[in-house]
């Protein structure tokens, strides 16, 4: 059964895309996992185009064709037959990812058909948080890990894949900026399960959620100096430790991903010494990722 794991952070390009293509791709290499991933930025698709860059050329101006996570939340708007049923398209037969669809774009909950019933409503309200999740439940078995990458903005999509998820982590870069994001991370976790607690009182009939967790930033494009994190980096790790929990392994900023990038390729194909450090560090990570979403 698999556990599902968003990368999740208010501010863009944090390395969230980054983050989740490398530990998908650990996972299934070196820990022989199962894995699934599962692309709901609609502003740019980043890890669509990390597995398939030919989909991600007309990303924005063509439609996507097939199933995706769109149609199941168009479903709901037309109070039509719903079934979890999306396209799943395997990577080199190793990873298996769902697409992204531009069209998510226009997901909200006030397209739902609404009436003067507020239990009615409520429902309907809790099957819009629930889409993603009646998607993934539907394939849970085959997998050991559903990895899950977003789009920096908090919306109906993003509490949707914070109801989907077991557990969510917010890759960041040790700034200022991003001791404030995460706490804004924390705070839409905390939303979504206050929501779902008051939601689920009052309906009868059982549901059963267990409350999304935040298990920790990542360190991103860190810095060093002499082998050790940056003074002002350091201090703002720190300061990010007061808000919540950060992974102990962090990834220096550096040319091997930005080679992995251009060359389309994960890190660890990558040869030179920096991509071997990176290499290196997003393996640890890994390592804490899978005890820290165990
Ligand atoms: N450790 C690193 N060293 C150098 N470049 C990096 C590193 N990590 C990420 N990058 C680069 O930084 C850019 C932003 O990273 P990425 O796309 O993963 O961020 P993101 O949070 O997914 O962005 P968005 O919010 O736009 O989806 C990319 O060009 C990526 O290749
Ligand atoms: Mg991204």
């Amino acid at each position: 059964m698999a556990r599902v794991v968003s990368f999740i952070s208010e501010k863009g390009g944090t390395g969230k895309t980054t983050a989740c293509y490398h530990i998908a791709v650990a996972l299934q290499r070196f820990h022989n996992k199962q894995v699934l991933v599962v692309d709901t930025d609609y502003q740019r698709g980043g890890i669509t185009g990390r597995f398939f860059p030919e989909l991600i050329e007309s990303f924005g101006s063509d439609e996507i064709s097939g199933t995706t996570m769109f149609h199941k939340f168009q479903e709901l708007y037309s109070a039509g037959e719903r079934s979890p049923e999306v396209d799943i398209v395997s990577w080199k037969k190793s990873i298996d990812v769902i697409v992204s669809d531009p069209r998510l774009s226009a997901v909200t909950e006030d397209k739902l058909p609404s009436t003067q019933n507020i239990r009615e409503n409520n429902r309907s309200l809790l099957k819009h948080l629930q889409v993603i999740d009646y998607v993934l439940d539907a394939v849970k078995e085959d997998y050991d890990y559903i990895l899950i990458d977003s789009h920096p903005e908090v919306s109906d999509v993003l509490r949707s894949v914070i109801y989907s998820s077991d557990y969510c982590v917010s890759p960041v870069k040790f700034d200022r900026q991003s001791s404030i994001g995460v706490a804004t991370v924390i705070g839409e976790i905390n939303n979504v399960n206050a929501d779902v607690e008051l939601i689920k009182n009052s309906l009868d009939g059982d549901l059963e959620f267990l409350d999304t967790e935040f298990s920790g930033s990542m360190g991103m494009m860190a810095r060093e100096w002499g082998g050790d994190l940056k003074r002002t980096e350091y201090l703002e790790r720190n300061r990010l430790r007061r808000t919540g929990s950060v992974f102990e392994t962090y990834v220096t900023e550096g040319d091997g991903l930005r080679r992995a990038l251009l060359d389309r390729e994960p890190v660890y194909n990558v040869s030179g010494n920096n991509a071997n450090r990176q290499a290196r560090q997003f393996r640890q990570l890994t390592r804490e990722f899978l005890e820290k979403c165990p």
